[in-house]
This record gives structure tokens, sequence and C-alpha cells, in this order.
């Protein structure tokens, strides 16, 4: 029995990378509290559901209509085709309630709002203003780096950033994390007899392995590549202009998140996936419009918000605090190799990493979950 008073949200696509990361933070931060949850299946509809509040969920039908309509707030984890199928039909049949997701359907249609309210909480105090009922969490490449620079970017010193990224296998969903635990054990075994044998040579053992890496025998049925000892500089389709889908999103959704018009803010990205689990890093030279000491460039961007963790700039520091292994799982963005470019004072090296299955996925949309809750 659900309570008169409380909102009634739907999660469908909770069982997925993303749905679960944004269960452990609900449970964590105790949210199933303040809402009666309803888990949705795509294909288990039925079956018993996770345990909230220590009581027993059987799952509803993530396409009956009917049942959705009457929900207060929808959080999707699923991606753009359900939101396209169910979202559209919800709406024409005059669904009023809040949607919230992650995908890239709704992204930038006008009703629309991005959200990463540590960024944009006053964009989307607007939007919800204005009547805005979709809430939609934004690309995780650019969420993280946002989360990382907001207080440059929101500053307005920023006219131009090149952006390299360097991105998670997570990012490509799980079934790919597992492809590079896999291909990891596969090249590993190959070589195993061979590392401990003092009479086999690097090259032997480098030739044994490029073979392995391009040979029928390394499972590739996610990546269609070698993940593992390898780097993959193209995530997403091609758009116009010789980028990638992931790249054009650097700069559509920059602006996008900051409330921006269209290209007030340029980014160039070039977008690689590597064999990191969780986290994406990305290496930033931007243009300042104008010099400012480097003092209080941090100080601009350690006070945007609670969650950025400035990294100094040593080696040390670096290799302890500015990686993908320190900053899974938490919710810190790390910002750091900060220093002024060759190129001259008004320019600025940076490189973020942050966990994008938390601030690029999770994270916002429970947050924004809350956002709807306490209104
Ligand atoms: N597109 C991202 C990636 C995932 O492939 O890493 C989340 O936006």
């Amino acid at each position: 029995m659900y309570s008169m008073s409380k909102m009634q949200v739907g999660f469908p696509g909770y069982r997925g990378m993303v749905g679960s990361v944004l269960q452990e933070r609900m449970i964590e931060e105790g949210d199933f509290k303040e809402f009666d949850p309803i888990f949705l299946s795509t294909s288990q509809a039925g079956q018993p559901g996770p345990e909230v509040n220590g009581e027993p969920t059987v799952l509803a039908d993530a396409y009956d209509i009917a049942a959705l309509s009457g929900l207060d707030a929808i959080v999707s984890c699923h991606g753009s085709e359900y939101t396209e199928k169910v979202h559209t039909e919800l709406r024409s049949k005059g669904w009023d309630g809040f949607w919230i997701d992650s995908a890239s359907h709704l992204r930038n249609e006008p009703s629309s709002v991005l959200v990463l309210d540590p960024v944009n909480a006053g964009v989307i105090d607007k939007a919800l203003e204005d009547g805005k009922k979709d809430l939609i969490g934004a690309n995780c490449t650019v969420s993280v780096m946002l989360m990382g620079l907001a207080g440059l970017f929101k500053s307005g010193l920023v006219e131009y950033a090149s952006i390299a990224t360097y991105q998670a296998v997570s990012g490509a969903g799980s079934k790919n994390v597992i492809e590079l635990l896999k291909q990891a054990g596969s090249l590993g075994s190959v070589v195993s007899e061979d590392l401990d044998n003092p009479a086999k040579t690097i090259l032997e053992i480098d030739k044994k392995t490029k073979e392995h890496l391009i040979s029928s025998d390394l499972p590739t049925d996610e990546f269609g590549f070698p993940i593992m000892g390898n780097v993959l500089p193209w995530i997403d389709s091609k758009v116009e202009n010789g980028q990638s889908r992931e790249e054009q999103k650097g700069l559509i959704e920059t602006n996008g998140i900051l409330g921006l018009e269209p290209d007030t803010i340029i980014t160039d990205s070039l977008c690689a996936r590597v064999g990191s689990m969780r986290s994406h890093g990305e290496a930033l030279f931007i243009d300042l419009k104008k010099d400012l000491p480097m003092d209080e460039l941090e100080e601009i961007i350690k006070s945007a918000h609670q969650w950025v963790k400035l990294v100094p700039n040593t080696k040390e520091d670096t290799l302890t605090n500015l990686t993908p292994v320190a900053t899974s799982g938490t919710l810190e963005v790390a910002v750091g190799r900060l220093r002024k470019l060759n190129k001259g004072p008004k320019h600025l090296g940076a490189f973020v990493v942050g966990d994008q299955l938390l601030w690029g996925a999770a994270e916002p949309l429970r947050r924004a979950l809350q956002i709807v809750i306490s209104r």
C-alpha cells in the first residue's frame, strides 16, 4: 500500500549500471523514505523487485502506459529508445508528471532542462518556474568536466577550450566492463609462462601479445576491437565536421547546462576510450579571456562547490589523487595539472577526473528528484 501523501516515483531500468549506482546512492542517502518507489521492468513484470525500507516490492510493467500515468515522477535509467517510446506516449495522453532521465533523446528539446545542480541550480529553478517537467541528465563527459571546472566556466572566463578525453569502459556499459576484464585475462594467459622466464626477450613477449590482440581468440563482441593494451579514439557515431557524436555533445551540452545560447563558449573535443574501469579523465587546454594569477584561478575553481578536489601540480599528488582509480566510487571530482601554458599567460592547462557513473549519470538524477520533491 502506498501512502496518500508521498509522491509515487517509478524507476524503469533500475538494474542497469547507472540504475544500480542510482539505487545505491538513494539507499545511502535514505531517499526512499521520502517517496513511494515503484520498480518497473521491460521484461520481468510480476517478479520480485528490490526490498525497500524493509518491505518487498513487485516489479511493474515498464511499458504499461496506464500504470505509468498514475505516477508523479518517473526516473528512467534506460536509454533513448525507451524514452522516445514511453515519454512520447505518456505526454501525448496528457501525463503531467516529472520525467527524469539521462538519455540523449530529450536533451536538446526546448521543453527540457539539463540537470547538474551544483553547476546550474539557477537554470533548473528557472525551468521549474517556467513549468518545465522534463529534467534530463547531460552527457557524462560534459558533466564531469563542468563539475571540475564550473568556477571557470560560470565566471565567464573561458574563451575557448580544447578537450582530450580518456573515457572509462563503464561509460560504454556493463558488458564492456566485463569485456575489458576478459581481454585482460586472455592476454595475460597467453604470456603468463613467459613473464618469469629469463630466456624470453621482451620483444618475443611483445610480438606474442600483439598477435593475440589482433587474433580472433581475443573476446571483442562489445567493443569490436581490443581495449586492453589499446586506445580507441572514437566514441559513438559520426556527425558533421569529422566529429564523433560524443565530441559534438561537448560543445552543445556545455552551453546547454550553463543555460547559455548555443556556441557562446566554443569547445573542441577529441574523445577516446581507454582501459580504465570507472571515472573519465579529461585534459583541457583553455584560452582565458584575461590573464589572472594562478592562485586566483585555483580559488575560482576550488570554491565552485564542495565536490571539487584541487590536486597540487606535483608528480606524487597527481599520481596519487588525479586518476580514475583514486576518484572511482567517490563524489569528489579531482582537478589538477593546473599551469599556465607555454602559449602565454592567458592559456591554462588542466586535468579533470571524476566518476562518470556518479556525477555523469546517477547523482544529477537523484538530486533532480530531490529538487522536485522539495518544491
Ligand atoms: N557517452 C559516454 C561514454 C557515457 O561513452 O563514456 C555517458 O554519457
